[in-house]
């Protein structure tokens, strides 16, 4: 039987490196699902579509074709018209646009099978906003990983500038605010926890300890 993680939570909570972790010492599949609306987000930059006109968002999405697949280290790649896009979808600019186009309810009817197909023939841990909520309301384990803005803010620019980006921590901060007010007050599957979700909070942990959290919650909850 394959088993299915959710992992939702606010940007910068640490998701995507634990839940890669956990998964891969528990043998599941990751499914980083932020990367599919960031596939959007940079296509829509890249036609020069301005991103709040939901409409012209919308028409980019006839003839686009999103995929996930999976290197030869089994690293999630995402595929934007069977270009890998995986390298250009990181920036700031496109964290923006992908915040802005996943408030729109066709683009994210647009990923939902997708999604849900990933989870139907294998064991997953898919992390995003709305994976216990809606994408896969069924999971056996829902978990809901937070830490504090500022904290959040820190690791995201730290990443930045290991990636050589050359970034602001108060410009990281103000994005992190900005991106969780709108992931959290979009009318279509706002960020919250779902009622049976299980609450972490990484804010005092280090990252080995968070994954350890992590592990332990879906070991407890999967026996
Ligand atoms: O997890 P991330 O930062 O890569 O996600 C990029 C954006 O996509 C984020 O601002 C919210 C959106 N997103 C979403 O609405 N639903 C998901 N399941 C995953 C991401």
């Amino acid at each position: 039987m394959s088993i299915a993680v959710a992992i939702d939570g606010p940007a910068g909570a640490g998701k995507s490196t634990i839940a890669r972790a956990a998964a891969s010492q528990l043998g599941f599949i990751y499914v980083d699902t932020g990367a599919l609306y960031r596939s959007i987000g940079l296509n829509a930059l890249r036609k020069g579509i301005d991103i709040t006109d939901a409409d012209a968002v919308v028409s980019t999405l006839d003839d686009l074709k999103v995929e996930l697949a999976f290197d030869a280290e089994g690293s999630q790649i995402v595929l934007l018209n069977g270009e890998d896009v995986s390298a250009f979808i990181r920036t700031p600019e496109v964290s923006m646009s992908a915040s802005k186009v996943s408030a729109i309810p066709e683009v994210r009817a647009f990923l939902l099978d997708l999604q849900r197909n990933m989870a139907k023939t294998q064991s997953v841990i898919m992390d995003g906003r709305d994976i216990g909520t809606v994408v896969l309301p069924d999971a056996e384990v829902k978990i809901f990983l937070t830490a504090s803005p500022e904290i959040r803010a820190k690791r995201r620019f730290d990443e930045l500038i290991e990636k050589g980006q050359d970034v602001k921590y108060e410009d990281v901060l103000a994005d992190v605010i900005e991106r969780d007010y709108n992931d959290s007050h979009r009318e279509i599957a706002p960020l919250k926890p779902a009622e049976d979700s299980h609450l972490a909070d990484t804010s005092g942990l280090t990252l080995q300890e968070s994954i350890d959290l992590i592990i332990n919650i879906i070991k407890e909850n999967t026996k």
